[in-house]
């Protein structure tokens, strides 16, 4: 039966953008979603679109909304902050302000240094490594993003026939106009893997500046670690003289207070910040140990930026961390737990219909695979997903009022209350049935 549209005024909207913006949209992420919608408003864990349709957002803006949107101190520090100098391009005291909280809340937070983004987080983390060590190769694993630049765009979506065997994994390059050469200072491996790991440190583990992962791999469905995988990749780099960034840029206060390193009890050298780190505003950061972190200064490790530590992004990051810190933590504990209880009435939903499907993750950041596969150890056994399946529920999933990112995942903030979570519920229910039952 045709449906009746539902988005008339994004779908012109989209149009029309698209005359000024290539293909439509500020990030091409965005476009994958089922119908690329316009938004008019948002509070709490509630989106509302140009055409008047309500949606709870399990998308946060792609993470940083931990707080939810419009959170009352998110907006009265703006507000403040938007009547006082919006730069000054040189010191000012809420940096220490916020880098001290940073300090007290992640472990391997000696020292901090202030970025607009991850991607650029990212770079300099690169940078301080090869810094450091005085070697070249960074080795990341298959699927895991740490941002759209030539230097880390490297093995992320890439085909099963692109990376070649297992145990000889290419570096293979992300996007069309990207340094032909940007893949020879990076190696790449299947994660969650360590014989790999160590195979590969034999054969050149004297050029490996860094190991970088995705403590939790979020961007590839949200994998989890397997037990003592971190602490023995963390030896495995101590042997070797090589350091070990975790690109936190995800699961830092969001998995808890100190990120996936305070979790699991395994400290990076170098950690990059970003996302829920600000709550919403444009801020991301690398903390590291110090003897690493102070080589940044003039003559040495080179690093700038014209809105590096800006006191809006500030005013707003110290928002979001205080609020966060109250009550020790009250607010990822009750993102987290209201994560669970959708993950476990969706298990449950999938054990009785016996639709094959996993759900990977934690609370506040989870991943729905459509598969027959119950254990989902790395990116490889990912690409068994079912995607057109997947990709139906989504759509049906925004039918029913739920505004999911395009692969799968949902992340969930502290401003899910119990309704917000029944009625998902009760939706991803009526989604999974649909697809169920439904032809392709
Ligand atoms: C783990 C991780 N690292 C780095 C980045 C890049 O961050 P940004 O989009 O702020 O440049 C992202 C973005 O999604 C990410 O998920």
């Amino acid at each position: 039966m045709a449906r009746i549209e539902k988005w008339p005024r994004s779908r012109r909207l989209l149009k029309r953008a698209s005359h000024s913006l290539p293909y439509g949209v500020s990030s091409p992420f965005r476009a994958a979603a089922p119908v690329p919608l316009f938004f008019k408003g948002a509070e709490g864990a509630r989106l509302w679109d140009v055409d008047g349709n309500e949606y709870i957002d399990f998308a946060l803006a792609w993470g940083p909304l931990i707080l939810g949107h419009r959170h009352p101190r998110m907006v009265e520090a703006m507000r403040t902050a938007a009547s006082l100098p919006l730069a000054y391009g040189a010191q000012h005291e809420l940096e220490p302000e916020v880098c001290e909280r940073i300090q007290r809340l992640v472990p391997c937070a000696e020292r901090i240094a202030l970025t607009s983004s991850g991607s650029e987080a990212v770079q300099l983390a690169f940078r301080l490594a090869r810094a450091q060590t005085g070697r070249t190769v960074i080795l990341k694993f298959e699927g895991h993003y740490h941002g759209w630049m030539d230097s880390a765009l490297v093995s992320y979506k890439a085909t099963a026939e692109a990376l070649g065997p297992r145990n000889a994994p290419r570096a293979v390059l992300g996007s069309l106009g990207q340094a032909s050469n940007s893949a020879e200072n990076m190696a790449s491996s299947c994660w969650n893997d360590l014989d790999l790991l160590e195979d590969q440190f034999s054969r050149q583990g004297d050029r490996i500046a860094a190991v970088v992962m995705e403590p939790v791999l979020c961007n590839s469905g949200c994998l989890l670690p397997r037990d003592n995988y971190l602490g023995a990749v963390r030896e495995i780099c101590d042997r070797a003289g090589a350091l070990l960034i975790f690109d936190e840029v995800i699961t830092g206060f969001r998995m808890g207070l100190g990120g996936a390193q305070e979790a699991f009890g395994v400290i990076p050298d170098v950690a990059t910040l970003g996302k829920a780190l600000g709550g919403g505003v444009t801020i991301s950061a690398v903390a590291g140990r110090a003897e690493i972190m102070q080589k940044i200064k003039p003559g040495r490790v080179a690093f700038g930026g014209t809105f590096n530590g800006n006191p809006l992004s500030l005013a707003g990051t110290r928002a979001c961390l205080d609020t966060l810190a109250e009550r020790n933590g009250d607010a990822l504990r009750r993102a987290n737990q209201a994560g669970e209880r959708i993950i476990d009435a969706v298990r449950d939903t999938a054990s009785r219909s016996g639709i094959g499907l996993t759900v990977t993750g934690f609370g506040a950041a989870f991943a729905l695979h459509f598969t027959k596969r119950e254990v989902i150890r790395d990116y490889r056994d990912t690409l068994e997903d079912d995607r057109d399946l997947l990709g139906r529920f989504i759509r049906q999933a925004l039918h029913e009022g739920l505004y999911l990112l395009p692969d799968g995942r949902f992340y969930v903030s502290a401003a899910h209350s119990d309704r917000d979570v029944d009625e998902a519920i009760q939706a991803v229910n009526r989604a999974l049935a649909h697809v169920a039952t439904s032809d392709r």
